[in-house]
């Protein structure tokens, strides 16, 4: 089989909890104070769109709320209940509609998830929309636009000079701010605040790690072993120029989209 028809999973379904916890913990770690925005409150009934391993989800349910976890990766959510989160399989996607996911929520919170839901994000938004009580909100951070450019750049060249289209392989929905807010107010938010910030991030390991584990929808373009090593060669040497500082540390450029909107109404009693 040649590289260009290696079989291509561009879902989010597609993840290993291990490898996540190894290369990408600062993930949540560094998103820990999007927890202190949601304010949760006890009791509450909360929902973690795209909860991942739970790590966030974990850390909710201690302010005291009732969290459900939900996440497209069954590995993901088989993590999260290790840890005691209650998490089921649920393609954002189908957030509206899923008959996996009971009732309506108080607040959904969403970290690093929602650039993961290219397919048709305004059908998130929306199904976040249906699913919140009125007053209720909506709380989220994700990739915003010029996220990992540099990185998200190489990706595409590398897999475009190996006979790739990088447009039916990049995962990555990456927003501007106008962009979001529209999509926001179209479902019926009210958007109380959404602004984007860098982000620089240094990187557990090396940058071949990351790709692995991070960029799965490009790198499992390529047929294991020696297609996929060389893939992820060259687009590590297209990088080390820009990201790697002279102590051999990465650095990748983040960019976030954090923003927190309601659903107009009657504020829940807590
Ligand atoms: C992010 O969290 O921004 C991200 C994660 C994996 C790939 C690309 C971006």
């Amino acid at each position: 089989m040649s590289d260009a028809t290696a079989s291509v999973d561009t879902s989010r379904g597609d993840w290993n909890a291990r490898d996540y916890a190894r290369d990408a913990r600062f993930v949540a770690d560094l998103a820990a104070s999007l927890v202190d925005v949601l304010d949760p409150k006890a009791g509450e009934r909360i929902l973690d769109l795209g909860c991942g391993d739970g790590v966030l989800s974990q850390a909710i349910t201690e302010r005291g709320a009732e969290v459900l976890g939900m996440d497209a990766s069954a590995d993901m959510v088989a993590a999260a209940r290790e840890r005691g989160v209650n998490a089921v399989v649920a393609d954002g996607h189908d957030l509206g509609s899923s008959a996996t996911i009971a009732g309506t929520f108080d607040a959904i919170f969403s970290n690093a998830a929602l650039h993961w839901m290219k397919r048709d994000p305004q059908a998130v938004v929306d199904g976040a929309y249906q699913r919140l009580v009125p007053g209720a909100r909506f709380v989220g951070e994700f990739g915003g636009a010029g996220n990992v450019a540099p990185v998200q750049s190489a990706l595409r060249a590398e897999a475009e000079v190996r006979g790739h289209d990088p447009d039916a392989l990049d995962p990555w929905y990456f927003p501007t701010n106008d962009e979001y807010r529209q999509r926001l107010v179209r479902a019926g938010f009210v958007v109380d605040q959404l602004s984007s910030f860098e982000r620089p991030t240094p990187l557990p390991g090396d940058m071949s790690a990351w790709l692995s584990t991070l960029a799965g929808p490009f790198v499992n373009a390529f047929t294991d072993g020696a297609p996929r090593r060389d893939y992820i060669a060259a687009v590590r040497a297209r990088l080390v120029d820009d990201l790697q500082d002279e102590q051999g540390r990465w650095v990748v450029p983040y960019v976030r989209l954090r923003f927190v909107a309601h659903r107009p109404g009657d504020t829940p009693s807590a």
